[in-house]
C-alpha cells in the first residue's frame, strides 16, 4: 500500500501499544517501527507479546500485562519510560467481545468486557500522563462503531465503546493544550480476531459487507496510517476527535433503519 508518510516522520519518537500484540495494533505498532518510532507492545500472553516484538523488529520490546489491573500497567510503562524515555504515543486498544444477547450474558460477562475495554483504556491513559514527553504527545483509543450504533449481542461492548469515546473527549479538555487525545473507530477490517468473532458466518458478513459505502473490507494497514496522521504534525491541531476509519460503514445506519422498517 503506498503511503503519504515519508520513512522517518517518527525518528525519535516513542511509542507504546497497549493491546499491540496482534491485529489492528500489531499493525499500528509496526507501522509507528516503520516510521521510526521505538515501539512497546503489551498483551497478557507473553508468548504473543515476544513474536509480536520480534516480527516488529528494531529493538522493539513486549510486555505483559493486563490492562484491568491498574498497578501492572503501570509499572509496565514505567518499564518503558526507564528503558526507552518519555512516551510520545500511546495507544489503547485492548478490548475483548463476544456476540451473546444480554439474557445469554451474566453480570460478570457483562463486567468484563466494559473492564478491559473501558476501564482498560482509563487505566492506560491516567497511568502515562506523568511518563508523556510533553509537549505534544498524541494519545489514540481504538474504540469501534458501537460506540455510537446500537447493536443487538452487543450490550457490553455498546456500552464501553461509548465510554471510550467520552473519555477521549473529556481527556482532551482536560490535558489540553499538552497532550492530545483522540480515538479511532475502524470498520470491519479482514483478518481481524474481531471479525473472526463479530461476523462468524457467511449471512453475518453479508450484512457487514452491505453498510460498507466502499464496497471492500478494511486493511489494517489502512487503520495504521490513520494513527500516523493522528500523531503526526499534520493533526496538531486535532484533539477530542474520533476518526472513523470504516469505508462509511456508519455514514448510512440510519436511513438503512428507517427503510428497514419503511420509514423513510
Ligand atoms: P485482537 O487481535 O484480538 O487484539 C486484541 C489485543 O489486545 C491483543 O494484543 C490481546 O493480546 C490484547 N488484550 C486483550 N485483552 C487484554 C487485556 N485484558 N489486557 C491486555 N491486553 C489485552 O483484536 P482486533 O480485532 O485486532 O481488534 C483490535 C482493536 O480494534 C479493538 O479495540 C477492537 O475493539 C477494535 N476494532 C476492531 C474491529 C475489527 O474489525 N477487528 C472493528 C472495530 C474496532 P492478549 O490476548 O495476549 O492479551
Ligand atoms: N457468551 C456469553 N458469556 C461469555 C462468552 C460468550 N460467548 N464468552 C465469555 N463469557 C463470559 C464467561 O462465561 C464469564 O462469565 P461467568 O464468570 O459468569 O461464567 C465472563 O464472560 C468472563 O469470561 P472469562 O473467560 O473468564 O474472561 P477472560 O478475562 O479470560 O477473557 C474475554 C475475556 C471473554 C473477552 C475473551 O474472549 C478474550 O480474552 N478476548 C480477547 C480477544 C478479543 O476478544 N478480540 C476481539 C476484539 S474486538
Amino acid at each position: 500500500m503506498a503511503s503519504p508518510f515519508r520513512d522517518g516522520i517518527l525518528d525519535g519518537k516513542v511509542a507504546f501499544v497497549a493491546g499491540g500484540t496482534s491485529g489492528i495494533n500489531l499493525g499500528i505498532a509496526t507501522r509507528f517501527a516503520e516510521l521510526g518510532a521505538r515501539v512497546a507492545v503489551l498483551g497478557r500472553d507473553p508468548e504473543k507479546a515476544a513474536r509480536a516484538a520480534a516480527g516488529i523488529g528494531q529493538g522493539a520490546i513486549g510486555l505483559t500485562a493486563d490492562v484491568r489491573d491498574y498497578g501492572a500497567i503501570r509499572a509496565a510503562m514505567e518499564d518503558v519510560h526507564g528503558r526507552l524515555g518519555p512516551m510520545d504515543i500511546v495507544v489503547s486498544g485492548a478490548a475483548g467481545n463476544f456476540l451473546a444477547p444480554v439474557l445469554g450474558m451474566s453480570a460478570n460477562a457483562f463486567r468484563t468486557v466494559v473492564d478491559i475495554d473501558l476501564n482498560g483504556t482509563f487505566n492506560v491513559f491516567r497511568g502515562c500522563h506523568d511518563l508523556l514527553n510533553l509537549p505534544g504527545a498524541s494519545l489514540i483509543a481504538i474504540t469501534a462503531g458501537q460506540a455510537v450504533n446500537a447493536l443487538q449481542l452487543q450490550a457490553h461492548a455498546c456500552a464501553a465503546k461509548a465510554g471510550i469515546n467520552q473519555l477521549v473527549r473529556v481527556l482532551a479538555l482536560e490535558w489540553g493544550p499538552d497532550v492530545r487525545v483522540n480515538g479511532i473507530s475502524p470498520g470491519p477490517i479482514e483478518g481481524t480476531e474481531g471479525m473472526a468473532r463479530l461476523a462468524p458466518d457467511p449471512q453475518t458478513r453479508q450484512k457487514h459487507f452491505e453498510r460498507i459505502a466502499m464496497k471492500r473490507w478494511g486493511e489494517i494497514g489502512e487503520v495504521a496510517e490513520c494513527a500516523v496522521f493522528l500523531c503526526s504534525d499534520a493533526a496538531r491541531y486535532v484533539t477530542g476527535t474520533i476518526i472513523d476509519c470504516d469505508g462509511g460503514s456508519q455514514v448510512g445506519d440510519a436511513t438503512q433503519r428507517s427503510l428497514d422498517k419503511g420509514l423513510a
